[in-house]
């Protein structure tokens, strides 16, 4: 386990009350490796002013940052598509939270491939923010696979490799499938069908979060 700790806290740090003085917006973005969910957050950043936080993204600058404690660990846990431990990954997001609301005042988040894992769904919520909803991107492994080793070809990760996809698939249905579940019995996802072309399934993800009360810019 690595040695860091989360903070305990009676509220979150953000509150989802828009009218809230520490406000925040936060929309959990989840589907396989190779949904598209990367795709859809750049598209949602050009036309709703949201600040894309791919969890994946800062475990990899986490894991190359010169001087990090915990390189190694997120190297090894990325290599067998496992969920690296909360305490670090949470710890990332909010500090990279903190840094959006400070810097540039954007409070609208979508935070994307997070959470993976039950714990860090809860822990997130209580003690960050609580999301608004998930916007949860459906898309059958073959289909999955194909993008990713194509995306394997130009993307210099380690993990776009087929060893490593299936070891990502397999912890995406037994660890993370359960917390879109749990969402989803709350009545909080929007489940798009990601199989069409990124044109289209970005079509729909539009219609259903504007159903939702999300607004462009
Ligand atoms: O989302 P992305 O495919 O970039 O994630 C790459 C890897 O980063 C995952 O397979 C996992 O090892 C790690 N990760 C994690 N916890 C998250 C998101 C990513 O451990 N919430
Ligand atoms: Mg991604």
């Amino acid at each position: 386990m690595p040695a860091v700790s989360l903070p305990e806290r009676s509220e979150p740090l953000f509150s989802s009350s828009p009218s809230a003085a520490n406000h925040a917006l936060v929309l959990f973005v989840l589907g396989g490796p190779g949904a598209g969910k990367g795709t859809q957050c750049a598209n949602l950043v050009r036309d709703y002013g949201f600040k894309h936080l791919s969890a994946g993204d800062l475990l990899r600058e986490e894991q190359d940052r010169p001087g990090s404690e915990f390189g190694d660990l997120i190297r090894d846990y990325i290599k067998n598509g496992q969920i690296v431990p909360q305490e670090v990954t949470i710890q990332l997001l909010e500090n990279a939270m903190k840094s959006s609301v400070d810097k540039e005042n954007k409070r609208k988040f979508l935070i994307d491939g997070f959470p993976r894992k039950m714990d860090q769904a809860l822990k997130f919520e209580e003690i960050v923010c609580r999301s608004s909803f998930t916007l949860f991107f459906d898309c059958p492994e073959d289909t999955m696979q194909q993008r990713l080793l194509k995306r394997g070809e130009t993307s210099g990760r380690a993990d776009d490799n087929a060893e490593s996809i299936k070891k990502r698939f397999k912890t995406f249905v037994d660890t993370s499938m359960p917390v879109v579940n749990m969402f989803e019995e709350q009545g909080r996802v929007v489940k798009i069908d990601a199989t069409k072309s990124p044109e289209e399934v970005y079509k729909s993800v539009q219609e259903k979060i504007e159903a939702r009360g999300v607004k462009s810019d």
